[in-house]
């Protein structure tokens, strides 16, 4: 089914979690617009606050005063959010005292000893579950600066560290072995303390002091890419997707829609925050396979498993490679598409680091299981919908981690 009209994507996710820490940690008060409500960041607002930050509301602006954060008195729960206990394990490895993180049945199953090993390498000490897993204690205080070469591109552990080294004695560089997202170096900027970046290397000072900021949350071009996605490979489809996030970090699956043949142009380009914002206009196209791999996948590591939903409308073969970190997302996400497009009789092959899918696919209606993960109930949503067949998910209010009013925006484009 081909779609038409135009939508405004809810705000960044990554930059909504860090609006609420940067403003924890900044000396005054921060005003945050068009933030993500939603139940990750949900998950922060109340970490943040259990570290000392006063937070409240005044309509639909969020208003948080930090400067001074203290050990907490309770366990922090992390809920479903990888960004929140990673982000937040760095800040507290620089707080005096214990922090305890937990979070839900997803998330005590994603490796912490990513973040555990270099922010002990700093001076904090940690308590884990079998050493590397959440529910973890952590023993912050005085933290020495490391220079640190990342095994994998992660952009939660490049911030763990760039928000521990920030009170560490010298000065801390992350050395990541392949770009991911820079939003963190960009806030840190915009809060008047920019980083040091030397290509894939980034340093920060251990006297770095934060002053609070207006900011205003630009869409989120990882919820913007479902139906992004939808109208590129449905011919005939037009859609206009407003003030969408296109740091270069994040847009690395439109460069792979482009590739396909969809038509797809940004215009009204400003920056908001640091971050560069744009319309995102699509025509919709019949697409053809692609390769996805490489240093092509940090920067489009959440849309691989919509991407995949392309793939099954695409012409050809199209292969997934090097995103085995796909296995370590909300539910492992390419054990998740797999089976999923094989219970409605797509061709696809499962590999260690991704998949190879043959389109285009003929599919059949069918029940999916989700694994509670937003991001494959939204893609098997919009699969449902581009092939018109019916879809049943065994968990829909998963999408509230990341985009609550999903389906009645969807709806609004048929
Ligand atoms: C995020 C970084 C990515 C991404 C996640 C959000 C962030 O994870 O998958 O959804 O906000 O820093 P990794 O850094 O683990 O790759």
């Amino acid at each position: 089914m081909k779609i038409n009209g135009e939508i405004t994507p809810p705000g960044d996710k990554s930059i909504s979690h860090r609006s609420f820490m940067f403003g924890a940690l900044a000396q005054g008060t921060t005003i945050i617009r068009d933030v993500l409500e939603s139940r990750d960041i949900n998950s922060t607002k109340e970490a943040v606050q259990s570290l000392g930050a006063q937070v409240g509301k005044d309509g639909n602006i969020w208003v948080v005063t930090g400067g001074s954060l203290r050990e907490p008195a309770a366990v922090v729960d992390a809920g479903n959010s990888g960004t929140t206990a990673r982000l937040v394990s760095g800040i507290c490895a620089g707080i005096n005292g214990v922090t305890t993180i937990t979070g839900d049945s997803s998330l005590v199953l994603r490796p912490m000893g990513r973040v555990i090993k270099p922010l002990e390498e700093m001076g904090a000490r940690f308590l884990a579950r079998a050493q590397r897993y959440l529910p973890m204690a952590i023993q912050g205080g005085s933290l020495m600066a490391i220079s640190y070469d990342m095994e994998v591109a992660s952009a939660q552990v490049k911030s763990a560290l760039l928000l521990a080294g920030m009170s560490a004695q010298g000065t801390t560089t992350v050395n990541e072995p392949t770009k991911s997202r820079d939003h963190t170096e960009r806030m840190l900027a915009y809060f008047g303390a920019p980083p040091v970046i030397e290509g894939n290397r980034i340093s920060i000072s251990g006297n770095t002091r934060l002053e609070a900021r207006d900011i205003s949350v630009p869409g989120d071009p990882s919820s913007a890419a479902f139906p992004a996605v939808w109208a590129a490979s449905t011919p005939g489809s037009r859609l206009l997707i407003r003030n969408v996030c296109i740091n270069p970090t994040r847009t690395g699956f439109i460069s792979v829609l482009e590739r396909m043949g969809a038509h797809i142009s940004i215009e009204n380009i400003l920056e908001k925050a640091g971050e560069p914002v744009g319309d995102i206009m699509i025509h919709g196209e019949t697409l053809q396979a692609t390769t996805i791999q490489g240093e092509e996948i940090p920067k489009l590591i959440d849309e691989i498993p919509v991407l995949v939903v392309a793939a099954c409308l695409a012409q050809g073969t199209t292969v997934i490679r090097d995103a085995s970190e796909l296995r370590v997302k909300e539910t492992d996400r390419i054990a998740a598409m797999v089976k999923g497009l094989c219970r409605l009789g797509a061709v696809i092959q499962e590999c260690d680091d991704g998949m190879i899918i043959e389109g285009p696919a003929r599919l059949d209606s069918g029940s999916i299981e989700t694994f509670s993960d937003h991001r494959i109930a939204m893609s098997f949503y919009v699969l449902a919908q581009a092939f018109d067949i019916d879809i049943t998910l065994d968990d829909i209010t998963c999408v509230d981690i990341s985009y609550p009013n999903f389906f009645s925006s969807m709806e609004s484009l048929i």
